[in-house]
C-alpha cells in the first residue's frame, strides 16, 4: 500500500497522500486539503512548501548537491559551455553536436534589438540602475513581438521567443551599461561566441577591435552555467506565476530579472562588494561588522551569507572560490577586497551564530570578486546574474506550461477588523 500522512483535524482523522520524488524527496500532497476539510496550511515564505512537481534540477541543501537534469554541477562547470547547459535545461537532455550548432546558429540570428527600442533607452537617466533598464527593456520586447502574446501552448511563436530572449538578453544587457557610459552602443558581432560576443559588446568600441581574453572568456562561462538554474527560488517561482495567469514570457521574464534584483536573492552580489568596501574605507575591523549583523537591533546583515536552502554549503560558492584564486593567479590581480572576504570568511565560520544558524558563504560571496577581476563594473553583477539565470527561467516557465498547471493563486489567513458599516464622514471622529 502507498504511504499515507494522517492528520486529525476536529477528532476527524484524513489521510493525506505522500509523493516521492526521483531522489526520495518527500511530500504530503495537501491538493483536496480545503476541499476536505476547510483547512489551508499556512507557511510564511513557503519554507515548507514545495509549489510543483519539476524534472529540471535537484539541489539537496544539506549535503551541497546541485544537479541540471541529472547532471552535477561540478561537471557542467568544468567542461560545459554556458548554451549547451541552456539546451540541456530546456530540452531536458545534452545536445549532439549537430543539435549544439542548430540552437547557436538560432541564438546567433536573433541578437539585434530592433532599431526602435534604442530610443526607449535615450530616454532612462544616465545613472539609471541596469536591472531596472533590463527588466523594462525585456518587458518591451513583448511589444514589437506581437506573436509572443500566445504563450500557452507550443507553437513556432513560443520556440521563437525563447530563442529571442536568449540572444537578445546580452545585447540589451551591454547596452543598459553603455548607457551608464555614455559610450556609443556596440552591435552584436555574430562571428563571436556567446560570452565572447558579450564582452564585444560590453567594452568594444566602434573605433577599435576589442579582443577578450581567453581566461576571461573561460570565467565567465563557468559563472553563467553555475547560475543557470536553482529549481524553485523568488525569481524562478515569480516567472511560474507570471506565466500561470498565461501572460506572455517576455513579461514573465521581466517579473524574474524584477525578483532577482532584491539584495536578499540575486542583488546581495552587488551588495557583496559594496560590504567589503565599506569594512576596508571604516578600517578593516571585521569584528565590528560581525558583531553588527549579530546584533538583532542592527539591521546590518552579512550579504553573501546564508541560505534558504543550503544548509552546510553552497555547492556554487566552493567552485567560484576555487575559481577566483585561479583566475586572480592567472590575471595577476591582487584584489584587497578578496583579503577582506577570506578574513571574514574564516571569522564568520568559527562564529556560534553563525554555526549555530548554518550560515555559509552563498554564490555571491565570491562572484562578485571574479566579476571584478575581469572588470564587470558592480552595478553590472546582478544583471550578470540575470545573464545566468535565464536558461533555467524560460525551463520553468516551458514546463509549467507544459505541465498545463493551473493558475498559481495562495489563499491566506484573514486577520483584519470583522464587519463593521460605513460611517459617512461627518459623523467620524
Ligand atoms: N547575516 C546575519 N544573520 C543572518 C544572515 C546573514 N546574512 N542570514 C540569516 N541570518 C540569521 C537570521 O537573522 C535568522 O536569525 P534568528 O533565527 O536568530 O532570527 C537566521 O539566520 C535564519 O535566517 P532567515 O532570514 O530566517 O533565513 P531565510 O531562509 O529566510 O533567508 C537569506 C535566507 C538568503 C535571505 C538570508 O540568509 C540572507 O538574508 N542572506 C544575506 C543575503 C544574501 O546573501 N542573499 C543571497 C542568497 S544566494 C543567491 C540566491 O540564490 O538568491
Amino acid at each position: 500500500m502507498s504511504e499515507t500522512a494522517k492528520i486529525i483535524l476536529e477528532g476527524k482523522t484524513y489521510e493525506l497522500p505522500v509523493v516521492t520524488g526521483s531522489e526520495g524527496e518527500k511530500a504530503i500532497d495537501i491538493s483536496k486539503l480545503r476541499s476536505e476539510t476547510g483547512y489551508i496550511t499556512l507557511d510564511l515564505g513557503y519554507k515548507n512548501t514545495g509549489s510543483t512537481t519539476s524534472a529540471i534540477t535537484f539541489l539537496d541543501g544539506e549535503k551541497g548537491i546541485l544537479r541540471y537534469r541529472g547532471y552535477p554541477i561540478e561537471q557542467l562547470a568544468e567542461k560545459g559551455s554556458f548554451l549547451e547547459v541552456a539546451y540541456l535545461l530546456l530540452n531536458g537532455e545534452l545536445p549532439n553536436a549537430k543539435e549544439l550548432e542548430e540552437f547557436e546558429g538560432n541564438i546567433r540570428y536573433h541578437s539585434l534589438v530592433h532599431e526602435d527600442m534604442k530610443h526607449f533607452f535615450q530616454f532612462f537617466s544616465s545613472n539609471a540602475h541596469p536591472m531596472g533598464i533590463l527588466s523594462a527593456m525585456v518587458s518591451s520586447l513583448s511589444t514589437f513581438y506581437p506573436k509572443s502574446q500566445t504563450p500557452n501552448r507550443p507553437s513556432k511563436d513560443v520556440i521563437r521567443t525563447i530563442y529571442r530572449l536568449i540572444a537578445k538578453m546580452p545585447t540589451l544587457a551591454a547596452i543598459s551599461y553603455k548607457k551608464n557610459l555614455g559610450q556609443p552602443y556596440m552591435y552584436p558581432d555574430n562571428s563571436l561566441g556567446y560570452v565572447e560576443n558579450f564582452l564585444h559588446m560590453m567594452y568594444g568600441m566602434p573605433t577599435e577591435k576589442y579582443v577578450p581574453d581567453p581566461v576571461v572568456v573561460d570565467a565567465l562561462n563557468k559563472l553563467l552555467i553555475l547560475h543557470a538554474d536553482h529549481e524553485q527560488n523568488c525569481s524562478a517561482s515569480t516567472v511560474r506565476m507570471v506565466g500561470s495567469s498565461q501572460a506572455n514570457l517576455y513579461s514573465a521574464i521581466s517579473a524574474g530579472i524584477a525578483a532577482l534584483w532584491g539584495p536578499l536573492h540575486g542583488g546581495a552580489n552587488q551588495k557583496v562588494i559594496e560590504m567589503l568596501e565599506t569594512i576596508r574605507n571604516d578600517g578593516g575591523d571585521i569584528h565590528k561588522w560581525v558583531d553588527k549583523a549579530k546584533d538583532k537591533n542592527d539591521p546590518f546583515r552579512l550579504f553573501g551569507f546564508g541560505h534558504r536552502v543550503y544548509k552546510n554549503f553552497d555547492p556554487r560558492a566552493q567552485i567560484i572560490k576555487r575559481s577566483s584564486d585561479q583566475i586572480l593567479g592567472k590575471l595577476g590581480i591582487n584584489d584587497p577586497v578578496l583579503e577582506i572576504a577570506r578574513h571574514l570568511e574564516e571569522i564568520a565560520l568559527k562564529d556560534d551564530y553563525f554555526i549555530e544558524r548554518k550560515l555559509y558563504p552563498n554564490v555571491d560571496f565570491y562572484s562578485g570578486i571574479i566579476y571584478r577581476a575581469i572588470g564587470i563594473p558592480t552595478r553590472m553583477f546582478t544583471v550578470m546574474f540575470a545573464l545566468g539565470r535565464l536558461p533555467g527561467w524560460i525551463a520553468q516557465w516551458k514546463e509549467m506550461i507544459e505541465d498545463k498547471e493551473p493558475i498559481s493563486r495562495p489563499r491566506q489567513i484573514y486577520t483584519g477588523a470583522n464587519k463593521r458599516d460605513y460611517v459617512p464622514i461627518a459623523q467620524r471622529k
